[in-house]
């Protein structure tokens, strides 16, 4: 039986266990990448565990979410992330340099290797080939130091695309096609691999559109065959070694397959306030725009920018629309700049933001309130704009100009426009805002810098016996970590100042949350299904623990967010029978006994809640590894202990 492409690049990188859905297997890392909203975190960790210099192939810091400076929070991060890279053996990139995700592809990504990430659109280097998964901090941090990175073995899930995009039709409108059959459930558990006869019209920055919002899905990765477009593409990039062609056995088996006839697709929209909320736009009828945000991790390539450029040119974007340009890397705006397309954007009234997140998480560009934003990047989650009442619209980059020159969300086929993009041949190469560490001899001549915004780590205890502790929240279903830790440009600064940020746990969903778990000591968290779903962030999972919080029990979790929990010594718990999620409220107080005995044994683990006199039966999963990491009081212990 052949092997799918996932399975051959596993197989590669297996360090323990075996290819079988479900079981724990363990990685070898060849890449890491950070960014420096959960950097601080993770470097903090690194430093933790006493190893001086980086064990991978390649580790890289790119500083790109927290890049505006309204006081000295931000810039003593980058500076700690800054020297901490240089010291232990990491590549810096620079604040405007550009987004890790298309930096990362643009000089980084080789078919073949695994890439770890501290960002969980990670999986972005996928459209390159690469096995790319987003992870919280403490993972990637063990990952530099050499160790394994642990997941269940994933289902492959097959997507043939075949046919050709119609014009106007682009890779998001693909992707949000997906997200419409799979849902943003679809993925978890799984790998997406894409195959098919429609690959060959996709170039790498379109696969990566994919494989990015393949994060959307819940899935683990998604990832493209290595073929000539991938040569062309490495080729342009100055970096034709580092390809080689790789793809699925004819005869590889998957667990699911789709087929998707990209001729048959139209523009489309993930209306508010979930990615699978996925209607065409000729569905939506007439709905007034007030901002689009062009630009993200999702649709900030070279020809993404020139697309949008080119249907800007000579035209003035609508008196009623505020319009933000934020280009992928310094290499896109450099050509921009030098092609003359950054002159149409800026005549047809756009406001260029520098090559970062932006946007995309709440910095400098936040609609108006109850207002409509039209942007193409990756989600749209109640509040992430920085707009609590605003709704936002994810869609391409020709639907998101169109609209914007029109003041409604508009299909751009219903227009009168041009669009004429030639794409160079080889791409603008200048690596200089990318900085080298020293070399190992020089390690005790560099000073690791901490200012005041950077503040020590919590570190959980070992597990007691038995936990007994009242219910400190009980929240629903689909909870994301902006719910948990929001973002915003108010908090973002904070990344590396525990205290300050948990004022900030849940205000959102109940006020008063974070000061009844300090005075409580410890306590419970009941939730719904998919909790903790949405980004990487384990600051998701620290915030709490520093709340003093045990245990979350759940009806499931997304998996980055379950890792978080028992990486920090959290216990991610959940109802054997998820009707019971309803028989424990606020304030019920909780007891969880024998759990060095019963961690292990699925059927005897046993909440009970002592204010309603009932036992309620719960499931843990754990792997061995997981229990021994939990027991110690999370990963950095497990880590230093071995
Ligand atoms: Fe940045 Fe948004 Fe991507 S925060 S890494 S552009 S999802």
């Amino acid at each position: 039986m052949g092997l799918t492409l996932v399975e051959k690049i596993i197989k590669n990188h297996l360090v323990s266990g075996e290819m079988k859905i479900g079981q724990e297997i363990g990685l070898r890392i060849d890449q890491t990448l950070t960014q420096d909203a959960t950097g601080t975190m993770a470097y903090l960790e690194f430093e933790a565990m006493d190893i001086p210099r980086v064990k991978t192939e390649l580790s890289i810091a790119y500083i790109d979410h927290n890049t505006l400076q309204s006081g000295f929070e931000n810039a003593d991060d980058h500076q700690y992330i800054q020297t901490v890279a240089k010291k232990h053996g990491i590549l810096y990139s620079r604040p405007g340099n550009g987004i890790c995700h298309q930096v990362h592809l643009e000089r980084f990504g080789i078919p073949g290797k695994t890439l770890l990430g501290s960002d969980s659109h990670t999986p972005t280097g996928g459209g390159i080939g690469m096995l790319a998964i987003g992870a919280g901090g403490l993972d990637v941090a063990v990952a530099m130091g050499g160790g394994a990175y642990h997941i269940q073995m994933p289902r492959i899930i097959n997507v043939e695309l075949t046919g050709e995009l119609s014009s106007w039709v682009s890779a998001k409108d693909i992707i949000l096609e997906v997200l419409r059959l799979l849902t943003v459930k679809g993925g978890v558990g799984a790998i997406i691999e894409y195959s098919g006869s429609g690959l060959a019209n996709l170039s790498i920055p379109e696969r990566a559109t994919i494989t990015n919002m393949g994060a959307e899905l819940g899935a683990t990765s998604s990832i493209f065959p290595s073929d000539e477009v991938t040569q062309k593409f490495l080729k342009a990039q100055g970096r034709e070694s580092d390809w080689k062609a790789l793809s699925a056995d004819t005869d590889a088996v998957y667990s699911q397959k789709h087929t998707i006839d990209l001729n048959k697709l139209t523009p489309m929209a993930a209306c508010p306030h979930s990615p699978d909320n996925v209607h065409p736009i000729s569905e939506l009828g007439n709905i007034k725009v007030d901002q689009v945000c062009i630009g993200s991790c999702t649709n900030s390539s070279l020809a993404d920018m020139l697309k949008v450029a080119s249907i800007f040119k000579g035209k003035t974007i609508h008196p009623e629309v505020s319009v933000s340009i934020s280009p992928g890397s310094k290499q896109v705006l450099t050509m921009l700049s030098k092609s003359g397309a950054l002159t149409d954007l800026i005549s047809a009234g756009a406001r260029i933001l520098e090559c970062a997140c932006g946007p995309c998480i709440g910095m400098g560009f936040s609609p108006i309130s109850k207002g409509v934003s039209l942007r193409t990047f990756n989600r749209n989650f109640e509040g992430r704009s920085g707009t609590a009442d605003a709704s936002v619209y994810l869609v391409s980059p020709e639907t998101a100009a169109a609209s914007a020159l029109t003041g409604y969300i508009t299909n751009p086929t219903t227009l009168d426009l041009e669009l004429k993009i030639d794409t160079p041949e080889f791409f603008d190469i200048d690596d200089s805002m990318i900085l080298n560490p020293v070399s190992a001899d020089k390690y005790d001549e560099v000073t690791v810098l901490r200012g005041p915004n950077i503040k020590p780590l919590p570190i959980a205890e070992p597990l007691a016996e038995s936990l007994k502790a009242k219910v400190l929240l009980k929240v629903g279903d689909n909870i994301t970590t902006d719910h948990i830790m929001p973002a915003g440009a108010k908090i973002l600064p904070y990344r590396s100042n525990i205290p300050h940020l948990s004022k900030f746990c849940f205000n959102q969903v109940d006020p008063e949350f974070s000061q009844r778990a300090l005075e409580a000591g410890k306590g419970f968290i009941i939730a719904g299904a998919n909790y903790g779903q949405g980004s990487s962030r384990e600051h998701a999972a620290l915030v709490p623990l520093y709340l003093n919080i045990k245990a979350v029990i759940a009806i499931s979790f997304a998996r980055i967010h379950r890792s978080n929990l028992i990486n920090v010594g959290i216990l991610p718990l959940t109802f054997e029978n998820p009707d019971d999620y309803q028989k424990n409220e606020l304030g019920d107080l909780l007891e969880l006994s024998n759990l060095d005995k019963d961690l292990g044994n699925k059927d005897n683990l046993v909440l009970v809640n002592q204010t309603k006199s009932i036992s309620i039966p719960l499931k843990g999963q754990f792997s061995d590894r997981e229990i021994e990491i939990l027991k110690v009081g999370g990963l950095l212990n497990y880590t230093k202990g071995k």
